[in-house]
């Protein structure tokens, strides 16, 4: 089991570029490439894909979220995401939420100021937990 204590950003800033090479991004030509570490120590990763239907377009965390639970699920420890200069990039609020969902609070996301822990990227979470509290 890995923690937030022994991460190899290099090897994740890596893996986040070489996917997101890999994007299909013919209308707004954004590639963007995320990887994240897993709590058993694997990497997923994903790219954005877009759509002649320009809202279906699908963002490069929800190619990994994909890939972490046909994977084998797990909680993500330590996330990068990237322009298409390698540059660290903020995700956006939906795909916050989608990292969310499975790193928790605890996550910690790359920026340009250093790591930052998801409930400092996204403050005040809706999750699984709200569901459980209403029951
Ligand atoms: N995009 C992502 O893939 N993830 C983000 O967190 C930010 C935005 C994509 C969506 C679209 O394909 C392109 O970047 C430009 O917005």
């Amino acid at each position: 089991m890995v923690n937030n204590q022994n991460i190899d950003w290099e090897k994740l800033h890596k893996a986040a570029i070489e996917i997101m090479v890999k994007a299909y991004v013919p209308y707004s030509k954004f590639p963007v490439g995320v990887a994240s570490l897993v709590s058993d120590g694997r990497i997923v990763s994903g790219c954005n894909v877009e759509n002649a239907s320009y809202g279906l377009g699908l963002c490069a965390e929800c190619g990994l979220v994909s890939n972490l639970i046909s994977t084998g699920g797990g909680k993500l420890i330590a996330t990068v995401c990237v322009d298409a200069k390698g540059n660290f990039l903020a995700p956006c609020g939906r795909c916050r939420q989608l990292l969310f969902e499975h790193g928790g609070n605890e996550m910690l996301l790359m920026t340009p100021d250093g790591p930052k822990k998801m409930n400092e990227m996204l403050p005040w979470a809706f999750g699984p937990d709200d569901l459980e509290k209403s029951k």
